[in-house]
């Protein structure tokens, strides 16, 4: 794993954002891992500002709320639409629909989006947990998409979104660890000190289910940019 420690958040955005461009402009049909939530909020920022040229970008994104429409102001397919999709004309975007009512079938349909589409560069967050997408403590190395259920701390860190913790979806499409691990490069992005304990479990733990961000260890090509916060519990 590549290690950056920056000072600040938008040191990190800037940072992530140019290692993003550098796989944009690296062929004539790429395809980004895209993911949602506080994290990369700053880089579509930079995205919304500078208007790089992504007509020969495809994305797929990691998770999707079971139970949301596409235009439920909470819902991820909105989110990137807010912060993304509405102000860049990419190729083509996926995510998985939350309303399928034939889980199976939609997480396979999301498997062979993946399979057409493997991404050459994956953004992640990681959860206080150690989560992935929503590949929570616990969870097999070896799923593709799956419907996963949000572990209490992770509704709960969610719920600052929803007016209460009860409207807080309980299950999620995500792709799984076995997805993740498939992309040609990853990028991790992590700021604050609520995620420093993750991250040293992360870089310097164990590779274990319990810690699933943790398996990144085996992945050949993984950048991880944090500020100091988030980094401040590593040797
Ligand atoms: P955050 O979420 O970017 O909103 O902190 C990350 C995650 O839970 O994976």
């Amino acid at each position: 794993m590549k290690l950056h420690i920056v000072k600040t958040k938008d040191e990190l955005a800037q940072k992530a954002y140019d290692v993003l461009i550098d796989v944009i402009k690296s062929s004539d049909e790429v395809t980004l891992g895209l993911a949602t939530g506080s994290s990369p909020e700053g880089i579509y920022e930079i995205f919304r500002a500078e208007k790089p040229d992504v007509s020969h970008v495809t994305t797929v994104n990691l998770d999707e709320y079971v139970g949301l429409a596409a235009d439920h102001d909470q819902s991820y397919a909105y989110f990137m639409d807010q912060h993304l999709f509405n102000h860049l004309p990419f190729k083509a975007t996926h995510l998985p629909n939350g309303l399928a009512t034939d889980q199976a079938a939609e997480c396979a349909r999301y498997d062979e989006i993946l399979a057409a589409n493997t991404p050459d560069l994956q953004l992640l967050g990681i959860g206080t947990n150690g989560h992935i997408a929503f590949n929570e403590p616990g969870t097999s190395f070896e799923l593709t998409t799956n419907v996963a259920e949000l572990a209490p701390e992770t509704v709960e860190a969610n719920s600052r979104y929803f007016d209460s913790p009860a409207d807080v979806p309980t299950h999620a499409f995500s792709m799984g660890i076995k997805s993740i691990m498939q992309a040609k490069k990853i990028l991790l992005i992590a700021s604050g000190e609520g995620k420093a304990e993750a991250i040293k479990g992360m870089i310097e733990g164990p590779v274990t289910n319990e810690m699933p961000a943790s398996i990144l260890q085996n992945h050949p090509d993984v950048t991880v940019i944090v500020d100091a916060e988030a980094g401040s519990l590593l040797k």
